[in-house]
């Protein structure tokens, strides 16, 4: 099969996965509004392409947090690589390695954090932080990851509680039992049921009391930088900029959490302008082509992150599947670039956007 687009990598997800997998990956909270429109408000966006401008050199590459990417999309946090390929995260680690690109890697991994940084003793990784009511256990992981020399801690602050995602409920989905939270092994007890986004974890171990002052408490506990993940208001992206972060991700939980929220592509503009430019803004969401992360890059994102589409590439064919997925989104931004006269990162600007239209 010639897997051509993002979405051919769905279908193949959609048809080999066991239902219970693929529903739990493709989820969206209550009726899926928000998940869907992270999608389709790329769809409203118009861009204005410039012309005669010898595009016959183009350079793709970026930076984040002063490290140099390949192109700005990096993997999003997603929970369970083991479900859709028998390696995991060790393979997702291998491939973003390879394609020189950032990797945030989740919590609620199926291989250590130990084992990912081994598997790609290179790769550039940061690693997405929860709050646990029992404060020791984050303690201990930001120590462990910064030992194993992940660049920076991604908090996500939208999930207080989890979101309710109907499928999963109906199919009372968990981790089966080979597979386990490989960072907390023996840590947490098997749990029942839909426990929340870790499934396989009590439900009550996140800390749904986690407010600002905690920002304080992880700086307290770490030199590395902090980007925080999750924020969708101006109001918020100013108080994490007060409150001394690296960086903001405006995402809504690929639409998993609040039903209802913002488009993470129409919550941009504001957060971009409220910024200025004082820290890095990234965005996740609904990312499924080459010309979405020119959009994305246009309105202000310093770089995007994919999540389902790492794990339809998993499963397409682990570490090669998602090189391939990376490849492909690549090879299409890079084409977007040229047709609309960017010949690198640093001219994709706001004048690409056809306001007009929105
Ligand atoms: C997620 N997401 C997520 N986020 C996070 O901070 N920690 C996590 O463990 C997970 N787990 C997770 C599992 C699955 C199956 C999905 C689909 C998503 C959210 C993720 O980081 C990201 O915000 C969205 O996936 C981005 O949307 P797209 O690219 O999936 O549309």
């Amino acid at each position: 099969m010639a897997m051509v687009c993002l979405t051919d990598f769905e279908e193949y997800a959609k048809e080999h996965l066991s239902k219970a997998t693929w529903d739990y990956y493709a989820a969206g909270a209550d009726e899926c509004c928000t998940r869907d429109d992270n999608l389709l408000a790329y769809k409203r966006i118009r861009l204005r392409p410039r012309i005669l401008r010898d595009v016959s050199v183009s350079d793709t590459r970026t930076t984040v947090q002063g490290t140099e990417i390949s192109f700005p999309v990096g993997i999003a946090p997603t929970a369970f690589h083991c479900l859709a390929w028998h390696e995991g995260e060790m393979a997702t680690a291998r491939a973003t390695e390879a394609v020189n690109t950032c990797y945030i890697t989740s919590t609620y991994s199926t291989c250590s954090v130990e084992e990912i940084a081994a598997a790609a003793p290179n790769g550039y990784r940061w690693f997405q932080l929860y709050v646990y009511r029992d404060r020791k256990l984050s303690e201990s992981i930001i120590h462990r990851v910064e030992a194993l020399g992940y660049k920076a801690l991604v908090l996500t602050v939208d999930v207080p509680y989890t979101g309710k995602r109907r499928n999963d409920i109906r199919n009372q989905f968990k981790l089966p039992p080979h597979l386990k939270v490989k960072n907390f092994d023996g840590v947490f007890q098997e749990a029942a049921g839909p426990a929340g986004e870790e499934y396989g974890v009590p439900a009550n171990t996140l800390d749904p009391s986690i407010s600002w002052k905690d920002v304080y408490w992880l700086q307290s506990l770490t030199r590395l930088p902090i980007i925080i993940k999750g924020i969708l208001t101006k109001e918020d992206a100013e108080l994490a900029v007060e409150h001394g972060v690296q960086g903001i991700i405006v995402s809504n939980h690929g639409g998993r959490q609040l039903d209802g929220g913002p488009a993470t592509i129409d919550a941009l503009s504001e957060i971009v302008d409220t910024v200025q430019g004082r820290i890095e803004v990234y965005l996740d969401g609904g990312v499924r082509t080459g010309s979405d992360v020119l959009k994305a890059v246009a309105l202000g994102a310093k770089c995007v992150f994919i999540g389902r589409p790492a794990v339809w590439g998993l499963a397409y064919k682990g570490e090669e599947g998602l090189k391939e997925v990376l490849h492909i989104l690549n090879d299409e931004f890079r084409l977007s670039m040229a047709l609309s006269g960017c010949r690198n990162v640093a001219e994709i600007n706001r004048n690409l956007i056809q306001f007009s239209k929105l």
